[in-house]
This record gives C-alpha cells, structure tokens and sequence, in this order.
C-alpha cells in the first residue's frame, strides 16, 4: 500500500525529489504496491513492460449514487485475451488500486498463470483518482468527495457488465485479484455485487481500518527478530534512543540532521517527527517488501549494516547512507512544510496519487504507522497519531478532532464489516512478515471461505510470478490458490 503506503512515512516520500527512492519507494503514496512489486521483478528480470496490450478507455459514471447526476469520465483499462477461451471460460479481473496501472497488470502477475490454467480472459481497470484516470478537473477537496472506496467498487461492477456484453459472454465467471488495498477491493467487490463477481482472491487486505496502526512497528520489530534476532533489532533501538536523546540537547536538531544528511535544516517539531519517520520507513520499506531472492535489500542486508560498526548510531547512519545512494539522492528530504505544500497540488497528477491516497487513509481507512506502541520503541516515540491528524488536517484545510477520524473509519468498518467478513467464495492470503497483516482475515472460521498466512514472506509475495528460489510454503500458497479458483468456478 505506498502502495502501500501512506503512512507518514510515506509521506515523506512524496517531498523526495528521486522518482524513485528505495527509502520512501515501500510507502510512496501513489506508487501503488502492486507497481512496486512489478517494478522489482523487473529490475530483476531486466524489462519494464511488455507494451504490447493497447490502452483502453472506458465511459464510466462520476456518481454511482445519484442516478440523476450523467456525468461521465474516462477510466483506463486493459484486456489480454491471449488464454481464453472464449464465452463460457471465466474472465479475471486485476482490480486496480492507489496508482497507475499498466499493461504488466494483465501479463506479468501470478495470476496469468492461474489464467493459462483456466483459459480465462484478463482485465485490469485503474482505480478513480490515481494515474490516468482522471474523473474531475482537479482534486479540489469539494471533487474528492467522488473518491472513496464504494464509488470504486461500483465502477468495477459497471466495468464488468460492459466488458461481459462487449465480450458477449454472459455465462462467464468472473473472479476478482487483488493486492493491499486492492486486496480489500477485491473481497469487498464479492461482498457487494456477488451476482457480478463468482470469487475472490484478496492478497495482503488490510480490512479492518484502524486509525493508529501501531501493530505496524510491532510486527516491524518482529520480523527483524525473525531474520536478525534481537540483536539486530535492540542495535537499531539504541540508535533510535542516542538521536532521540541528542534531539534534546542544544544544537540537537542541527547535529543530528547533519549526521543523517538532510537537506535543510531541522527546524520544528514537525520536520523532527518527519525525520524519524523517514529514517523508520528505511527499515518499514525492507521488510514490507523483503526482496530475498530478488536482489533487493533485504532484512538480513539491513541487520548486516547494524552489525558492521561497533557503534550502532554510527551503523544506523551508514544504513541511511545507503539507502540514500540506492535512491541516487545525496540529501534526505524531511521538510514538513514543502511537502504539505506539494500534497496541496490539485492538479491531476501533480503529486503522482500522494494527495489521492492521503484523502483516502483521512477519510476512510486511517492506517497511520505511528511510534504509539506501548510495548515496541525501536523506532522511538516521535511520530504519534497526532501527527498524522495533523497532516490531514493541513493538507486539506479541515480541523477535525481524533473522534471525527475515528467516526468516519468506524463507518468503513461497519459498512464492510472489517475482520467479520459475511462475503463468501473468498480466499484471503496474508505474509507473516508483512506488517499489514495485522489488519486482516489470516484465520478463518466459515466453511464459504478461506485464508492462509504465508509463514516468513512478506507484502504480496504470491503476486510476483513464481521463482525456483521461492520457499515451499509460498509454492504450496500458489497451488492452493489455483485449486481454489477451480473450486469457485
Ligand atoms: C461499453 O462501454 C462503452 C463505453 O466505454 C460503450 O461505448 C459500449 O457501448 C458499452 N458496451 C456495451 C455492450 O454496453
Ligand atoms: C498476455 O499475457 C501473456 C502472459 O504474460 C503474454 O504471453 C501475452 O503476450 C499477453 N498478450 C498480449 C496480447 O500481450
Ligand atoms: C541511479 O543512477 C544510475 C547512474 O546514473 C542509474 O544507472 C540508476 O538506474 C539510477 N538508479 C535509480 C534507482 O534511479
Ligand atoms: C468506534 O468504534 C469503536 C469500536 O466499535 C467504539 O469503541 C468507539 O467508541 C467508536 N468511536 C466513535 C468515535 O464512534
């Protein structure tokens, strides 16, 4: 979800001048996860896209809700029709999320091989408000108000009825794919419109929305322990406690940000809660994605870093040295106020879906990774809840309480029914290592569904075309989910 992202950390992101930032790239906000993923795999398979499934466009309502309001926009899609096998074979639907999508949504995710297997038609649709699905003229606060989750899922339901008349296949199953936030989507499209969407496979799903999600560094914590043991994670809290304690001292903010290398100089409580939470998203974005295997850092490259100086606030600012290198930046850009004046921007596009997804966690789901642990400080307590309230609150002028936040999410929750889901046909995969775990059905208890916890992977792990190096446990994962699409169609 920087793609995952949108945390604080992710929002750090955003003020970074690389495209590209290994740091920040985990949470970027409207990078979507599922692009980070893509990306990944093919820097390691060295190619970007396949380029040869043409763009589409499709006439989609601006306002499901108002039958009186006919104004539409265009929304991008793609369809690969290389498997299927025509009226009757099942059409899969890669539903699309918090950034742009492209043609590897319909040719190089695990999916294509369940969609081989099955001769199933793939479709993929970008989500309203990211990339070039621009429904409005710009993303004033007023014109948000048509991005939310439920007008999302409607314009997949309106899409699929198109493309089942367009394709004339009215007695074709339609499973919905999904990863992160659009793993929700994905559940969430079975839940609503079960008369449109025969199954699902909702893959890393935060579906409970919870405002302070401080299970985040929590599971952080525990996934260093996993690779790394405590030392590694107890090396990166005395660090975090030595830049918190010269925080305190005069001179504090200029000698540690000179340490770390940032840009300008810290000068505010909001740039210090910044700073800490850039310097956690170095570590968050490894183990969300934990590219082991695939040359990427990995939690293991990060506990080596911790364990290579004798000092650890010295190791954890080579550890940031490094991560800024992989970015090609030679500055960390932590500054609060340039960044909330970027996540302004109502141009389309202008922040690349960091303005979008921001909307979305302040409205909707919340999801704020803060320091607010009672029993986990490795990344020492800098960047609570208020911050990220506070950030909503600047960016889109409004001066709501704690309680009008919670308010809000309470309704997503009740709307969906959070981790008491009522959908059938729906299978929900989740990563031990993967902090959004937290948020999501890895236990079932319905005989109509299914769910599994991949033991030491991470953030969509089953969403990357498969790898000889992949560990038994995630095979098993791929297997059980082709058995289970066969079981739904
Ligand atoms: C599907 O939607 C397109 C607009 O994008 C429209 O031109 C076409 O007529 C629709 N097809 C059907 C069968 O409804
Ligand atoms: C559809 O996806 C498959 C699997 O990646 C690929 O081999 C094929 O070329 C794609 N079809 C088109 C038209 O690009
Ligand atoms: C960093 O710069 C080098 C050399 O200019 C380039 O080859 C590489 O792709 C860049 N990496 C990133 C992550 O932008
Ligand atoms: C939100 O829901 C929780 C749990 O159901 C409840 O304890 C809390 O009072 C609710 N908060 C608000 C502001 O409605």
């Amino acid at each position: 979800m920087r793609s995952a992202a949108l945390l604080v950390v992710v929002l750090a992101a955003v003020a970074a001048a690389a495209p590209f930032h290994l740091t920040q790239g985990t949470f970027k906000l409207g990078t979507s996860v599922t692009n980070r993923l893509l990306d990944a795999q093919d820097s390691h398979a060295g190619r970007r896209s396949l380029g040869d499934v043409p763009k589409q466009w499709f006439t989609q309502k601006l306002d499901h809700f108002n039958t009186f309001d006919e104004t539409t926009w265009l929304q991008k899609y793609y369809v690969n029709q290389t498997f299927w096998g025509g009226p009757g074979y099942p059409i899969f639907f890669m539903i699309g999320g918090e950034g742009p999508i492209d043609d590897r949504y319909v040719t190089a995710m695990d999916y294509v091989i369940y969609a081989r297997t099955y001769k199933a038609l793939m479709v993929t649709l970008e989500h309203r408000f990211y990339g070039e699905s621009v429904p409005t003229a710009d993303y004033s606060v007023a014109n948000l108000r048509f991005l939310t989750s439920q007008q999302a899922l409607a314009d997949a339901a309106n899409f699929a009825a198109n493309i089942t008349l367009q394709f004339n296949a009215p007695t074709s199953s339609w499973v919905t794919f999904g990863g992160s936030y659009p793993g929700c989507l994905s559940a969430w499209a079975r839940l609503k419109y079960p008369n449109l969407f025969q199954g699902s496979i909702s893959t890393s799903g935060p579906v409970h929305a919870e405002l302070n999600f401080v299970q985040y560094l929590e599971v952080v914590q525990a996934s260093l322990e996993y690779f790394g043991g405590t030392t590694c994670s107890s090396l990166i809290t005395q660090a975090t406690n030595k830049i918190q304690t010269l925080l305190q001292q005069p001179g504090g903010l200029s000698s540690v940000g000179k340490l770390f290398s940032v840009c300008v100089p810290l000068n505010s409580q909001d740039d210090v809660a910044n700073f800490m939470s850039t310097l956690a998203g170095n570590v968050m974005g490894v183990v969300q994605y934990n590219n082991e295997g695939r040359g990427g850092p990995t939690i293991t490259d990060v506990c080596a870093t911790m364990l290579s100086n004798s000092d650890p606030l010295q190791a954890y600012v080579n550890l940031n040295q490094l991560f800024l290198a992989s970015g090609n930046v030679t500055c960390l850009d932590v500054a609060y106020k340039p960044m909330i004046q970027q996540l302004q921007d109502t141009a389309p596009g202008a922040d690349v879906g960091g303005r979008s997804w921001l909307w979305q966690t302040c409205q909707e789901f919340g999801f704020y990774q803060t320091t607010d642990s009672t029993f986990s400080h490795v990344f020492g307590n800098l960047f609570p809840l208020s911050f990220s309230l506070q950030m909503c609150n600047d960016v889109f002028g409004t001066n709501y309480q704690q309680a009008d936040f919670q308010k809000r999410l309470n309704w997503t929750n009740d709307y969906y029914g959070s981790l008491d889901f009522s959908g059938s046909n729906t299978f929900f995969i989740h990563g031990s290592i993967d902090p959004w775990h937290a948020l999501g059905i890895y236990q079932i208890t319905s005989p109509v569904n299914s769910a599994t916890l991949i033991t030491g992977t991470a953030h969509c792990a089953n969403m990357r075309m498969p790898l000889p190096s992949d560990p038994p446990q995630l095979v098993a994962a791929r297997l059980q989910t082709s058995e289970t699409i066969g079981k739904f169609l």
